[in-house]
C-alpha cells in the first residue's frame, strides 16, 4: 500500500459512514461519551490557564486571598476534568463493546445465511480472521483511537487559543515549530507504516501456517517431518520478528526525537518569553502558564500521528467485515410451500396464488395442491461447479416414492454432486429436476430441506452429548424419539455400552468414537427427522465387518417407506436396491437392478466379480 492508497483508505467515507451508523443503536453513549471527553479536555486546558492568576497572586500582587481563590478554582476545574474524563472513556468503552457485540451477532447471522457456494470459494481462515483480528482491531480503535483523536483535536485547538490570549507573538513561534515537527512525524509514519503493514501480513501468514501444521500434525509425525516443519516455522517466525522490530524501531524513534525537539521549543519560548516579562508586556504568571501550554501542545500532534496506522488498519478491517456482510444471502424464497392439512395431518405441496401467505395458507385456497409422496425425477440434468468444468453431463433418473436408488461409480464420478442438487446446495445449469412433479427450483428451500435427511460422506459431530448430537436432526424430538431413532439406526447398542450412555459427552475431534460409530450416529440423526426422502452418502473410510453389518442393517431399517438415494462404495450395500445407476465421468453408463446388471456383463458385473476395482 503506498501513500496514495493509504490516504484513500483513510477517506473511505462509505465504510466510515456505515461504521458510524452502528453508533445509532447507542446514541446516548456515543453523544454522552464524546461530550464528556471534549469537556474533560477543555477543562484540563482551562485548568492550566488558571496557573497564571495563581502565580501572579504570589509573585506580582502578593495577595494571599487571591492566591487561595485562584487555587480553589483550579482544584475545582481539575476535579471536574477528572470526573468527566472518567465517564467519557467509560461510556466510549461501553459503546465500543456494544457496537462490537452488535457487529459480531450480525456477522454470525449473516454467515449462517450464506449459500454453500460461498464457502467453496472462501477459505475458512479468512472468515475466522474477520471474526477475530478485524473485530478486535476495530474494538480497540473505537475504544482508544476515537476518543484520543477527539481529545487531541480539542486539546490542540483550545491550547492554541489560550496561548493566543496570553501572547500571540509567542504563539506564532510555537506554531512554526510545530510545522517542522509535523513534517518529521510524517516522514517517520510513512516509513513505519510500511513495516507495520508488512508485520500484519507476516503475522497472518504465520497464523495460517500454524493452523495448517496443527491440523496435519499426525501426517507430520508419521513422516518424521518435525525438523522440516520446525525450520519452516522458524523461517516465518524470523520474518515476523524482522518486520516487528523494524516497525517498533520507527515507532520508538519518534519518542526521543519529539521529546528533544520539545525541549528546544521549551527553551526557545522561555528565552523569548523572559524578554517580554523583563519589558513588562507579560506577567510572570502568564509566562508560567504559557510555558505549561508549550509543554503539552506537541502531545496531541504526536498522539494523532501514532494512532494513524492503527486507525488505517481498523478501517481496512471494517471494510473486510462489511464485505462479508454484503455477500448475498442464500435465496430461500419459493412459490411452492409445504402445508399440513390440520384435519388429516397429511402434507401437501401448495402454490400460493397471492403474495399474502397468511390468508391463503390459513384458508387453504391454493392454485395447486399436490400430496407429498417423494417422487424425484432428473431429466437431462447438466451441472458444473464452475462454468469451465462440467461435472454432470445429461443425467436422467427417477425414484418413485419409497424406492431405493443406488449410485455407484469411481471417485469423482459425480455421485455426491447429484445429491447436492436434490437439496439445492447448487442450482442446475440445464435440464430439470422435479419432486412430485413440481419443479425443484420453485420449492421453498426450507420446506424442501425439512423433508430431506442426509447422511453426509463426512460425519460431523458437535461438542455435546450423544443425545444432543442425534437431536440435531429435529430439535423438538423427545428423549424417546431420540432413542427410537438410535435403535432404528442400530446405534442404540453401542451407545448404551458407553460410560454415560446417551449423556456421554463427545466432540468432533474425539478419538474414542470410531468412524463406524460416528456413521451410526449420523444415521440416527437422519432417522430422528423422519424424512420423506433420504440420502445416504456412504463414507469411503473402511469400517470393521461387524460395524459394517450394523450400518447396513441400520440403513435398511431406515429406508423403509422412504425414497432413498444410496451412494455406495461397498457393493454389498446396493444388492437389494430397486435400481442401480453406474456413474462414470458425469454420465450414467449402466442402469437396472442387480440381476439386470449382472446379466448385462458390463462394468457392474466386472466390479462384482472383482475383475475391476472402483477407482
Ligand atoms: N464443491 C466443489 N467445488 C468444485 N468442484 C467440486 C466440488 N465438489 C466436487 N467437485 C468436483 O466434482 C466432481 C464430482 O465430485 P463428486 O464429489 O460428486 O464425486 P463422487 O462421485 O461423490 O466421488 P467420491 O466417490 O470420491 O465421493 C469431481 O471432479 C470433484 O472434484
Ligand atoms: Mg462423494
Amino acid at each position: 500500500m503506498n501513500e496514495k492508497t493509504s490516504r484513500r483508505a483513510m477517506l473511505n467515507l462509505p465504510v466510515l459512514k456505515r461504521l458510524f451508523s452502528y453508533f445509532h443503536y447507542n446514541k446516548k453513549l456515543f453523544v454522552g461519551g464524546l461530550a464528556m471527553v471534549i469537556a474533560s479536555t477543555f477543562l484540563g486546558v482551562l485548568g492550566n490557564g488558571l496557573l497564571a492568576p495563581v502565580v501572579d497572586a504570589v509573585a506580582v500582587s502578593h495577595d494571599l486571598h487571591a492566591f487561595f481563590f485562584a487555587l480553589g478554582q483550579m482544584v475545582i476545574v481539575f476535579t471536574l476534568a477528572t470526573i468527566s474524563e472518567y465517564y467519557g472513556f467509560l461510556w466510549l468503552a461501553e459503546l465500543s463493546q456494544r457496537t462490537i457485540y452488535q457487529l459480531r451477532r450480525e456477522m454470525n447471522a449473516h454467515v449462517l445465511s450464506l449459500p454453500v457456494t460461498y464457502f467453496d470459494r472462501t477459505a475458512n481462515g479468512k472468515i475466522m480472521s474477520s471474526f477475530t483480528n478485524d473485530v478486535n482491531t476495530l474494538a480497540q480503535t473505537i475504544q482508544q483511537a476515537l476518543p484520543q483523536f477527539l481529545l487531541s483535536v480539542v486539546q490542540f485547538t483550545s491550547t492554541i487559543v489560550m496561548m493566543f490570549f496570553l501572547r500571540w507573538q509567542l504563539t506564532l513561534i510555537v506554531l512554526a515549530f510545530l510545522m517542522v515537527l509535523l513534517l518529521i512525524m510524517r516522514i517517520i509514519s510513512q516509513k513505519s507504516g510500511k513495516y507495520y503493514r508488512s508485520r500484519q501480513k507476516q503475522i497472518a501468514e504465520i497464523n495460517g501456517y500454524i493452523e495448517e501444521m496443527l491440523s496435519a500434525q499426525q501426517v507430520v509425525q508419521l513422516f518424521n517431518r518435525q525438523d522440516a516443519a520446525k525450520a519452516e516455522f522458524n523461517r516465518r517466525s524470523d520474518a515476523v520478528q524482522d518486520a516487528s522490530t523494524n516497525a517498533a524501531t520507527f515507532g520508538v524513534i519518534s519518542f526521543p526525537i519529539m521529546g528533544n525537539l520539545a525541549y528546544v521549543l521549551y527553551a526557545l519560548v522561555a528565552l523569548v518569553g523572559s524578554f517580554y516579562t523583563m519589558n513588562g508586556v507579560m506577567t510572570i504568571g502568564a509566562l508560567t502558564a504559557f510555558m505549561q501550554y508549550t509543554r503539552t501542545v506537541n502531545r496531541p500532534v504526536t498522539m494523532v500521528a501514532q494512532q494513524l496506522n492503527g486507525v488505517l488498519s481498523a478501517i481496512a478491517g471494517a471494510e473486510r467485515i462489511f464485505q462479508l456482510m454484503d455477500e448475498p444471502a442464500e435465496n430461500m424464497d419459493g412459490a411452492i410451500r409445504l402445508w399440513t392439512d390440520p384435519e388429516t395431518q397429511k402434507q401437501y405441496w401448495v402454490r400460493r396464488n397471492t403474495a399474502d401467505e397468511a390468508t391463503t395458507v390459513g384458508s387453504a385456497i391454493f392454485e395447486q395442491k399436490v400430496p407429498v409422496h417423494g417422487d424425484v425425477r432428473f431429466t437431462d440434468v447438466h451441472f458444473g461447479y464452475d462454468a469451465d468444468h462440467p461435472v454432470l453431463k445429461g443425467i436422467s433418473l427417477y425414484a418413485k416414492p419409497g424406492q431405493k436408488i443406488a449410485l455407484v461409480g469411481s471417485t469423482g464420478a459425480g455421485k455426491t454432486t447429484i445429491t447436492n442438487l436434490i437439496n439445492r446446495f447448487y442450482e442446475i445449469d440445464d435440464g430439470e429436476i422435479t419432486i412430485d412433479g413440481l419443479p425443484l427450483q420453485e420449492i421453498q428451500k426450507e420446506d424442501l430441506r425439512s423433508l430431506l435427511s442426509m447422511v453426509l460422506q463426512e460425519t460431523h459431530l458437535f461438542s455435546g452429548t450423544i443425545r444432543e448430537n442425534i437431536r440435531f436432526g429435529r430439535l423438538d424430538a423427545t428423549d424417546e424419539e431420540v432413542e427410537y431413532a438410535a435403535k432404528l439406526a442400530n446405534a442404540d447398542g453401542f451407545i448404551r455400552r458407553l460410560k454415560d450412555g446417551y449423556d456421554t459427552l463427545i466432540s468432533d475431534t474425539d478419538e474414542e468414537l470410531s468412524q463406524g460409530k460416528r456413521q451410526l450416529l449420523a444415521i440416527a440423526r437422519a432417522a430422528v427427522a423422519d424424512p420423506v426422502i433420504l440420502i445416504l452418502d456412504e463414507a469411503t473410510s473402511s469400517v470393521d465387518t461387524h460395524t459394517e453389518k450394523l450400518i447396513a442393517e441400520g440403513m435398511d431399517q431406515l429406508m423403509q417407506g422412504r425414497t432413498t438415494f444410496v451412494i455406495a462404495h461397498r457393493l454389498s450395500t446396493v444388492r437389494n436396491a430397486d435400481a442401480i445407476m453406474v456413474l462414470e465421468d458425469g454420465r450414467i453408463v449402466e442402469r437396472g437392478d442387480h440381476e439386470d446388471l449382472m446379466r448385462q456383463k458390463g462394468r457392474y458385473y466386472r466390479l462384482n466379480k472383482g475383475l475391476e476395482e472402483l477407482a
